[in-house]
């Protein structure tokens, strides 16, 4: 995958699994890219140079969000690509009638609201600017919907429903946004499911098998690259033959 010279891009949840090997790949491309993180990712940025920075940055918090998207357009003088790889599972094999409420609202928090408060930003400079790649990581579990998994399913069906709105209210500005759906990748996160949870999911995927992180590298990678043009307010999927729609 090539990029124009100057290319920028910002991966939040930089500091592991799939925005880790996002930033990684697109610095490999040659393009600067900024990595944020609720944990610090100064060591992700160290290791793929490039001129790559890192920032820490909570997305739950919308004054954060503002401030950090606008620092990085006063260093880079805009911002090309926002990827969005922050997430959490919350907890899981809980039945509907059992989630825990704080639980649900923290994982909607981050999973929904962190999405709006860093689109925002992005947005609005974006258009300004008429050009920009917005790419925020859902899940199948949002289409299908994981039994045990309520707070994460909804909150990645909201995600999805926002990009939707999104793309559309944005289509005539140069600013294409867009989601991507995976099955079960292999990533830290998967690590630490029960493995009950991780069976359920693979049992699903037709081609029997876990996604690997340079795959879903590969696919963000074009779609927040320019030559993704035509495409906005599209989930794409990634789920090994799961979802076919
Ligand atoms: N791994 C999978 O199989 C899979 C499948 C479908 C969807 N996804 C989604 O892909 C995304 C990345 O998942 P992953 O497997 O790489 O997980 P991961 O846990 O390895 O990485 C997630 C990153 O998000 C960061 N993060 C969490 N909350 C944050 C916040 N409030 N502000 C800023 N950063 C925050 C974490 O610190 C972590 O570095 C998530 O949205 C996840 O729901 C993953």
């Amino acid at each position: 995958m090539t990029y124009p010279e100057g290319y920028t891009a910002a991966v939040v949840g930089a500091a592991s699994g799939i925005g880790r090997a996002v930033a990684e790949r697109l610095a490999r491309a040659g393009v600067r890219v900024a990595c944020l993180d609720r944990h610090d990712p100064a060591e992700v940025a160290a290791g793929i140079g490039g001129g790559a920075v890192a920032q820490a940055l909570d997305i739950t918090d919308a004054a954060a969000c503002e401030r950090t998207i606008g620092g990085l357009w006063t260093r880079f003088g805009k911002l090309d690509a926002l990827v969005n790889c922050a997430g959490v599972v919350g907890r899981t094999n809980i039945i509907s009638e059992d989630v825990d409420h704080d639980d649900f609202e923290t994982v909607v928090r981050i999973n929904l609201t962190g999405a709006l408060f860093l689109s925002q930003p992005a947005l609005r400079r974006m258009r300004e600017t008429g050009y920009g790649r917005i790419l925020h990581v859902a899940s199948i579990a949002g289409k299908e919907g994981n039994a045990g998994m309520a707070a994460y399913s909804a909150s990645k069906a909201g995600l999805i429903g926002l990009v939707k709105v999104m793309g559309k209210e944005y289509a005539e500005s140069g600013v294409t946004v867009n989601a991507l759906s995976p099955a079960v990748i292999r990533t830290p996160m998967v690590a630490a499911l029960p493995d009950a949870q991780v069976k359920y999911m693979t049992d699903k995927i037709p081609m029997k098998r876990c996604g690997e992180l340079d795959e879903a590298a590969a696919m963000i990678g074009w779609i927040v690259s320019p030559e993704c043009g035509f495409t906005t307010g599209f989930t794409f999927d990634m789920t090994g033959g799961r979802a076919v729609y």
